[in-house]
Formats: structure tokens, sequence, C-alpha cells
């Protein structure tokens, strides 16, 4: 199993770095660059495990995706064009590709089965089958709805779903069947999340209307193929925001992040903590806002974070608790229970590593509780195959006195194959 050590004590982190796309934008630009009746090329497309997982898949069912140096192209097969796969995909770790699949496979006129590594094969999926199985799917699952199941495609009749959990991925699979179906399918949100797969669709000509927390979709025609631009990952960027913030002297610049407000609620909680953090260069590309973002170290302060910033910053909380060893006073997050059901219950696995690397934090039902000390010290620690908790533990041991050693830190793989060789280069 892959380890890293990290050196601590503190580095200023200087200068200026592009990083990698944004993962839900680009398994979407897959999906919809398959669906599409002719060539997509996407520029800035993630390379990492969970979005080759989504290539696999598309692959599988007839699309024809190709390198053209640095340019995936995707011939797409139109939207009644998929073929039926012809063994069982796998979604590996990828929540993105299963759930998502989930929806657009259950208005097909084939059967198919997916299944995935051992934590997504954990990961709850009643809630995508029961709006699907509204919609009219046939879906076969064991009684406690985790993976495998195997979906045998058949004709959908829109619905009016009512979201009783905040997630894009549900919402998505729904809007991907509502495709398909007969009449309008509607989803009401209570709490917003990640708009990519409205975007994108409303990009590529869908028609799709969203009306405050309603968004209302009919059976599609077929879309256009548009050329699509990914931009870095605000998720991804969160790491290093973070680093520089907590390491004295540091000033980073990273260049054309996407800054879709969904999906920028840590932003929102490091400047209510003190963060020295500037968006510039404010822009916009295929219909998703980006920026280029600078964050100098600063002096934090606790703070209490809940309500509808929870779904805004989701796959940010890990790094938030870093943020919180070192700020002045107790960070509070509650109502975060949806961390439980991530790549892992990452309110346990951030607590747990926290806490080897010295942190003073409790875990709560739906959260957790810090108490910034400004001080950690080099354990041994583990990403517990969790690739956000690998990429949190390392910056947490920045600024830790000795050394860390990350076990398994090869799960950063899932969002960031060369997360480590990029935070050494900076630091060196
Ligand atoms: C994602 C949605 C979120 C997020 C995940 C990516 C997406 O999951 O945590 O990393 O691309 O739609 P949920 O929809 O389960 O909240």
């Amino acid at each position: 199993m892959s380890s890293e050590q990290i050196k601590g004590g503190s580095t200023a982190i200087k200068g200026e770095i592009t990083l990698p796309g944004d993962k839900s934008i680009s398994h979407r630009s897959v999906i919809f660059g398959s669906l599409a009746d002719g060539v997509t090329n996407v520029e800035g497309f993630l390379k990492s495990e969970d979005t080759f997982s989504t290539i696999k898949a598309f692959e599988a069912m007839g699309a024809d995706i190709s390198w053209q140096g640095e340019i995936l192209r995707i011939e797409g097969v139109g939207l009644h064009g998929l073929k039926e796969p012809k063994g069982i995909i796998d979604a590996g770790n990828s929540g993105t590709t299963s759930r998502l699949l989930m929806g657009l496979l259950s208005g097909q006129n084939f059967s198919s089965t997916i299944t995935g590594d051992k934590y997504l094969r954990k990961r709850p999926m009643g809630r995508v089958i029961n709006p699907l199985r509204e919609m009219g799917a046939n879906i076969e699952a064991t009684d406690d709805s985790k993976l495998p199941l195997t979906i045998h495609g058949i004709k959908l009749k829109g619905i009016s779903y009512k979201m009783p959990v905040a997630s894009a991925q549900v919402k998505s699979a729904i809007l991907l069947a509502g495709l398909y179906a007969e009449g309008q399918t509607e989803v009401i949100e209570l709490s917003p999340t990640r708009d990519h797969t409205e975007k994108m669709m409303q990009y590529l000509g869908v028609d799709l209307s969203i009306d405050s927390n309603s968004i209302n979709i009919s059976k599609s025609g077929g879309f256009k193929a548009m050329d699509i631009t990914v931009p870095s990952d605000f998720s991804t960027t969160a790491y290093f925001i973070v680093a520089a913030l907590i390491n004295p002297g540091s000033e980073i610049l990273i260049k054309n992040v996407g800054v879709n407000p969904y999906r920028i609620g840590a932003l929102e909680i490091l400047l209510s903590m003190g963060a020295d953090i500037e968006l510039i260069n404010n822009r916009e590309l295929n219909g998703e806002p980006v920026a280029d973002i600078v964050a100098r170290s600063s002096l934090l302060k606790g703070i209490e974070i809940g309500g509808d910033t929870i779904p805004k910053a989701i796959d940010e909380l890990p790094i938030i608790a870093v943020a919180a060893c070192f700020a002045e006073g107790t960070t509070v997050i509650k109502n975060a229970e949806e961390l439980r059901v991530k790549e892992t219950d990452r309110i346990a696995t951030t607590v747990s590593e926290l806490r080897k690397l010295g942190a003073n934090i409790e875990e709560t039902e739906d959260g957790m509780i810090l108490e910034g000390t400004g001080e950690l010290v080099g354990a041994e620690c583990s990403s517990c195959g969790d690739h956000r908790i690998a990429m949190s533990v390392a910056i947490a041991a920045t600024r830790a006195e000795g050394e860390t050693v990350i076990e398994d830190s090869g799960a950063a793989a899932v969002s960031f194959p060369k997360f480590f060789e990029k935070l050494n280069n900076l630091r060196a």
C-alpha cells in the first residue's frame, strides 16, 4: 500500500499555480458529450480515477472517446444511441458515475448492471432508486439498496419530486431520467446544491427551466455537441488555499478556478473566519463562473457553520476542520450528517486522523467541534481510503511539528493523482 511522508515545521507557500479540472464538470462533459449528436472536444478534463470510470462506462456503451493531445474528444452517439454494455459497469469509487448513470440507464431500451469498489458498495442508493421507481424505473436491488444493482430500461413517466436530501447527484439522476420520460419532470430542492447538470444542459440547448427552487425538464429530442472548457476544481483549490492561510509568510495565486456559487461555501466560511482571500479576473466559461484566487496567510478565528452553507461546502468540510485547528477559539460544524455517507464516514475519519495529529476535536452526530490550538504534531495517519482525507491530513501535516506519514496516500488519485508532487514542489 502506498504511503507518503510530509515534513512539518511550516514552510511559506508562494507562487502561481494551475490545478486540475473540476471533477463534477468533467464527469458531466463525458455524459453529455456521449449523448450529443456530433463531436465534443473537452479542454481541461480532469485525469483521475473517478472520471476515468465515467469514460470507461460510456466507451462500453458505444461512445468513441480518445485523447488528442490534452483534449478529450468524444464522439456522441445521440440521445437514443447508447448500446447495451457487454459487461458490468464498474463505477470504482465514484458516487457521481454510479448515481448519474442510474438515472440515465433507467430510460434506455436495454438492461445493465452497475457495481463499484468496497467503499461505493457501502453507500446509500435508495435516495436515487426511490424517485426513479416513482418514474416507473425497473431496478433490481437488494433490500438495503446498495450496489451492485441491475437496471432494466423501460418507458418512464415524469414526476414532481421534492428532494428529501440535499444532493446534486440525486437531482442529476432524476433530470437525466427526465430526458427520456413522458410528460414533465420536476425536481424541487429544499436546500440548493451544485447546478452543473442544469448549466450544462442549458448550454447544450436542452429545454430545462428553473423557477426559484424548482427545476423542470421534458422529454428531449436530442441536443447539440458543443466544445467544453473545464475550469480548475474549487474543491482541489481549497486544500492549497488552506495551506497558504495556515503557513506564515505564504501568498499564492491559483488560476482559472470554477467559482460556481453552489460550490464555494468553503470560501464564504473561510472569509467569515477572517481569511485573506481575493477573487480576481472574474469571467465565464461555458456558462460557469470562473476566477483567479489569491490567498495569503491569515489569523483565523473559530465560527459556527451550518444550514444552507453545508451543501455548498460539503466536500471541503474536512479541510475546513484543518483550518479550524489553527483558528483562535471554537469552530462548530453542524447539520453535516451527509458527511457520514461520503466515500468514508467523513465525520469519523476527519476526527480520528486530526486527533492523531493532536487536534482538539470532538465528533457530534451531525458534525464536529474543534478548539483551535495552533499546534499539531507529526504522527502516523491514514487516508482511510478516502481522497479528501489523504489531502486534508497532508495539509495539516505541513504545519505539524516533525514528520507525518500518511498510509494509503494513493487514495488521492481518485480526484488528484499528482497532489503530493504539486504540494512538495510548492513547498520546495
Ligand atoms: C457531486 C455531488 C456531491 C459531492 C460529490 C460530487 C456531483 O454529492 O459530494 O463529490 O458531482 O454531483 P451529493 O450529491 O451526494 O451531495
